[in-house]
């Protein structure tokens, strides 16, 4: 019988959330996994449905719903967890960009880090909610937790989607590819092409520079291309894969080297902002940040990157 420990918490049982909460479950390494909600019942329906998948997908994990109230009702049940992911928040509708969503999230995401902070001032936090880069900063500010305990997800997404996409242009497994994306999740989001490869050859051997570009584009714009088809909600079963990924390298003190938003203090010649960078990540959140060899012009992309997001996240201190 597998060992289990520890407990888990996903704010936000929507899409994302109980995605989430599910993967985490299914991975069968935690003691307990809770999720939470403000619409009433809904975390309890969710939590006792896949409670209830237990038994044919044989896992021990249990899952706990719990509805909160804004006031921070409910919250008694995170208490002792040593990892929370905050998906709470609304997403983008067809035609928005992640920053339209800026105001009415930070109200939501500074709300749910203040009874975090109160009530599992130990945990690990990993952000999810958009915009993701100012709602990591924000989380950060609102929980005063150590910046290297507060990290967001967006690269492991960005990052799988550029695979997807090479894998399918190359007609190649998904597992042979290796692709990389830095900088910020939305425009200025810097697809690595130096850094990616097929079975150990370089995607520049594989592909002109036109077709990259071509898929470096459609990975930028992979989170709208879902939202479009969708016509109301954003992706989830992707992020939701890379969000649980990196809980559970907290949970298993992995050292595994991700693309996550991190707090970056002097690597690439960058300090004082959240930025996506290659991390290694451990039970305490990032262990440090892995500044990778870059191209010249994917270095200033990354400084450009790093420059946008600095102004907007100085902005949430407001928010
Ligand atoms: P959703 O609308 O399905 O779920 C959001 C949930 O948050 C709802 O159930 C809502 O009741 C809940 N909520 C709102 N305020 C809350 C509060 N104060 N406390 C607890 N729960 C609260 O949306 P979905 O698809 O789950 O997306 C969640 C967030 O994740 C959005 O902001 C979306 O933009 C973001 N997202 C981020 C990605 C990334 O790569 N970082 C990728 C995909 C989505
Ligand atoms: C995504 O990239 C909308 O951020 C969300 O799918």
């Amino acid at each position: 019988m597998a060992e289990r420990k520890g407990k888990v918490t996903v704010v936000g049982a929507g899409f994302y959330g109980s995605t989430t909460a599910q993967r985490l479950a299914e991975y069968d390494i935690f003691e307990t996994v809770v999720l939470t909600d403000i619409v009433e019942g809904k975390p309890e329906g969710l939590a006792l449905d896949l409670n209830q998948s237990r038994p044919i997908e044989g896992f021990e994990t249990r899952v706990v719903g719990q509805t909160t109230g804004v006031d921070g009702t409910g919250y008694e049940a995170i208490a002792g967890s040593d990892i929370v992911v905050i998906t709470a928040g609304l997403p983008r509708k067809p035609g928005m960009s992640r920053m339209d969503l800026l105001e009415v999230n930070a109200r939501i995401v500074r709300g749910v880090s203040e009874n975090v902070a109160r009530h599992a001032p130990d945990a690990v936090v990993i952000v999810v909610s958009n915009p993701l880069d100012e709602m990591t900063a924000l989380t950060q500010l609102a929980t005063g937790f150590p910046k290297n305990r507060v990290l967001g997800q967006a690269g492991m997404l960005d990052t799988a989607r550029f695979s997807y996409f090479v894998a399918e242009a190359l007609a190649v497994p998904v597992g042979a590819v290796r692709t990389l994306t830095l900088g910020s999740h939305g425009d200025t989001m810097v697809p690595v092409p130096s850094r990616c490869t097929v079975q150990g050859t370089p995607l520049t051997e594989l592909l002109s520079a036109e077709k990259i570009d071509e898929l470096v584009t459609r990975t930028r714009n992979g989170g709208a291309e879902v939202v479009a088809l969708l016509k109301t909600g954003s992706a989830y079963f992707a992020p939701s894969a890379a969000a649980a990924r990196m809980a559970r390298a907290v949970a298993t003190d992995s050292g595994d080297v991700l693309p996550v938003c991190a707090w970056v203090d002097g690597e690439y010649g960058i300090a004082g902002v959240y930025l996506g960078v290659e991390a290694e990540i451990g039970a305490g959140g990032v262990r440090r940040v892995v500044a990778g060899e870059l191209t010249g012009s994917e270095l200033a992309g990354l400084t450009e990157a790093a420059e946008a997001v600095r102004a907007k996240q100085a902005d949430v201190v407001n928010l």
